[in-house]
């Protein structure tokens, strides 16, 4: 079923200069944009987007990190497209993420791990609606 899914590059993927190398393997994987834009988010964005984590230890920091500085937040398009999104990420942790997947070949943080992807269709619309509401 063709799903959509939000995707974004974290400020480490875009300092690191990964936003290419990151985008081709969602285009190579055969899903297509279709919603994209480069924006620094302030604290109350990351509130919403990361609602679930707020109360949590790790959020802080990773609230901190997530408005240091510009991310790409893009709505990908395609078959299946969360699911399919998520293990072309990999795990979280990109320690433990395997080989092959993106956090896996290019991040060694539980943090700074590149990519958010939606965990779920619900997420998705929840998230779609947060970033770029009218899509
Ligand atoms: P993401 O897929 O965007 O969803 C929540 C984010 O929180 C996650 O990627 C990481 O960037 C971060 N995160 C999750 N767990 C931890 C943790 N234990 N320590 C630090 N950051 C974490």
């Amino acid at each position: 079923m063709t799903q959509r899914t939000l995707v974004l590059l974290k400020p480490d993927a875009v300092r690191r200069g990964l936003v290419g190398s990151i985008l081709s393997r969602f285009e190579a994987k055969g899903l297509s944009i279709a919603a994209m834009e480069l924006r620094t988010i302030d604290a109350g964005l990351a509130d919403q987007h990361y609602a679930e984590h707020v109360a949590k230890d790790f959020y802080p920091p990773l609230r901190d990190f997530v408005t240091s500085g510009p991310l790409v937040a893009v709505v990908l398009e395609g078959d299946e497209a969360v699911e399919v999104v998520r293990a072309l990420n990999g795990a979280t942790d990109g320690r433990k993420a395997a080989p092959g997947t993106i956090r896996g070949d290019f991040s060694l943080s539980n943090r700074e791990n590149l990519v958010h992807g939606s965990d779920s269709a619900e997420s998705a619309a929840r998230e779609i609606g947060i970033w770029f509401p009218g899509l």
